[in-house]
């Protein structure tokens, strides 16, 4: 691990974990905890605890959990060492030295970042030259201003299979350098020419104002229309979203969500300075989460195709996990938001988001439009599908007047609409209620970890390795010569075991075996698995008695899979002996 463990725990130390969740979530004291609504999953009562002694979060609802950076990382999306960096921000310490290999993969990294820059204004300064005046016109055709070119750094990489490499060789860049920043590729001969060639050029620019990877389209028909810059150390192409750095700071209390560079373009150029694009990609999680930091509300404008379509339908449920209000915008009479505006409009294009309907409004237009509305066994039809998607609104007003509306559509009353929507919400509630049983009677399902990578393959095991754990964590004297007792090797469950060797690590080492010593060890998922096996109790009394019957049933679990024979034991004699000490209950 990068960091100092002694660093870190400074760092938690100066971080209080209720301060720190306290500027995300409203928090409540009850007894020795604090509760509130879990700012990681939709919920309507909290769930969602921090413990103020042990400086851990854990909710209940989602299972997410773990110390302060844990949390810092969850709720601004950052990687560990930026979490890290984050949090000795906010308490004014310094980060000291990482390791060697970090120190070397950020200074790679920076390179990166200033080869981009570089390339970048490659690409505009190429665009300008006088011999390249077909292409500015290229851009001026589509209706951009000189200005929003400029703001957008658009640029020209010219018909050459070496002109940027050339460039960047002479700024002293290396090949390699040029290749894993994607802007050259190899051949199967291994020779290396320019990736962009003879297109015009879209820098992607990250939150922070770092250009990162770039989009290049064609001047005519050919194919591909647009190539992008493949993932790379600094380009994560889930986890960006054009045109925020220019529109986290806008005024609007909306975002407007598009799908491509030359909408984003053109709605700024318009005034729309909210705009943003997930770049012809379904919209990922973690973009709307960043979309969610800026802003409560967003209009989505995708394309009026069917693809476009079907794009926004996915979206609207990522957004609304988020929280998001949605709006869906319907494009008339043009294909996409820049050609709209280029032939109504920026005012026109204005009415079209004060008209922009709620997403439940847009979804029930998206049923009727499958359904010729003046055909009765159509209309009933209509009826039973909008009555399937209005009961998966949660809240009762709003159900009714979407219900209201789609009524009317299928010209039936409000009150047999009603009807038609009770029942699917009670066949929704039945359902639900079946499934909460299955999970509750099914112990397997219980025992499980959530996180699926992490399944216990030896649920008796695995339970009792967990409450070793408990115990461990509880009092960490009960370390002490424990390794001989009951090895690494035993545990059934690799994250299990994981968390017993660093714990044996720490405590070796004179550290604090607690949660947070784990942040940065852990992904967050196996964080998460771990404040949820820790968040069971732990037998008050009888400690050292609950560690032998659980090292007792770990060895008799590996007696029974094979993996241990007491040395030249028939592992049958071993096995009856081992279950005769357990039914008596004594120590080994
Ligand atoms: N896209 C891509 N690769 C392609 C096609 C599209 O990466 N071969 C991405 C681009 O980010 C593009 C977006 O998907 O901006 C939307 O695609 P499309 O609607 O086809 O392009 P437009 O943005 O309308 O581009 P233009 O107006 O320049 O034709
Ligand atoms: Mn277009």
């Amino acid at each position: 691990m990068a960091f100092d463990r002694i660093f870190l725990d400074e760092l938690s130390a100066r971080n209080d974990i209720v301060d720190v969740v306290s500027q995300y979530v409203p928090l409540k004291k009850s007894g020795a905890n604090y509760f509130g609504l879990c700012p990681f999953h939709n919920e309507k009562s909290p769930s969602f605890s921090v413990s103020a002694d042990k400086q851990i979060f854990h909710c209940f609802g989602c299972g997410a959990g773990g110390g302060v950076i844990t949390f810092v990382m969850k709720a601004e999306g950052l990687e560990f060492p930026d979490a890290v960096r984050f949090l000795a921000a906010r308490c004014g310490i310094e980060v000291p030295e990482q390791g060697e290999d970090e120190r070397k993969a950020a200074r790679h990294r920076e390179r990166l970042y200033a080869l981009c820059k570089d390339a970048g204004r490659f690409f505009y300064d190429t665009l300008w030259l006088p011999e390249n005046r077909s292409v500015q016109q290229y851009f001026l055709n589509r209706g951009l201003h000189r200005r929003i070119m400029n703001k957008f750094g658009l640029g020209y990489a010219p018909d050459s299979f070496h002109a940027l490499m050339d460039a960047m060789a002479a700024k002293g860049y290396t090949r390699e350098e040029l290749l894993d920043a994607g802007l050259v590729s190899r051949n199967e001969k291994g020779r290396v020419y320019d990736r962009f060639r003879n297109r015009v050029m879209f820098p992607i620019i990250d939150v922070r104002g770092n250009v990162i990877a770039f989009g290049g389209r064609v001047m005519d028909d050919s194919k591909p229309k647009y190539l992008n810059s493949p993932e790379t150390p600094i380009f994560h192409k889930s986890r960006n979203l054009f045109a925020l750095n220019f529109s986290k700071t806008t005024r609007s209390d909306y975002f407007i969500l598009a799908e491509g560079y030359m909408d984003v373009i053109a709605l700024h150029q318009a005034g729309f300075d909210s705009a943003v694009a997930s770049l012809g990609t379904s919209l990922t999680e973690d973009q709307a989460r960043m979309i969610a930091r800026h802003t409560g509300q967003i209009v989505i404008s995708y394309d009026a195709d069917g693809a476009g379509q079907a794009a926004a339908q996915r979206a609207i449920d990522i957004l609304k996990k988020c929280d998001l209000q949605v709006k869906v915008l319907k494009i008339p009479g043009a294909k996409d938001p820049d050609e709209f505006l280029r032939e109504k409009g920026a005012d026109a294009f204005r009415n079209l988001i004060e008209r922009s309907e709620n997403h439940n409004a847009y979804r029930i237009e998206q049923i009727a439009a499958k359904y010729d509305l003046e055909d009765d066994e159509a209309r009933v039809q209509f009826l039973k599908d909008a009555a399937r998607m209005l009961a998966t609104i949660d809240s009762s007003v709003e159900r009714e007047v979407y219900a209201g509306r789609a009524a009317k559509m299928a010209g039936v009353t409000p009150e047999a609409m009603a009807v038609e929507v009770k029942r699917e919400l009670t066949i929704r509630l039945k359902k639900r209620k079946a499934a909460e049983r299955k999970e509750i009677r099914s112990p397997v399902n219980m025992a499980q970890p959530k996180d699926k990578t992490l399944a216990y393959t030896d649920i008796k095991s695995a339970k009792a390795e967990e409450g070793v754990l408990r115990l461990i964590f509880s009092d960490q004297k009960l370390l002490a010569g424990l390794q001989k007792e009951l090895p690494a090797e035993w545990f059934s469950a690799p994250i299990l075991r994981k968390i017993y060797e660093h714990a044996h690590a720490l405590d070796e080492h004179g550290q604090i075996v607690g949660i947070a010593q784990f942040e940065g060890e852990l992904t967050e998922s196996e964080m998460a698995h771990l404040t949820n096996v820790l968040s069971a109790s732990t037998p008050a009394a009888e400690q050292r008695q609950a560690l032998t019957d659980y090292i007792n049933t770990i060895r008799l679990q590996r007696v029974k899979d094979g993996t241990l024979a007491e040395a030249g034991e028939d592992p049958l004699l071993t096995f009856g002996r081992i279950k005769k000490q357990n039914a008596g209950g004594q120590m080994i």
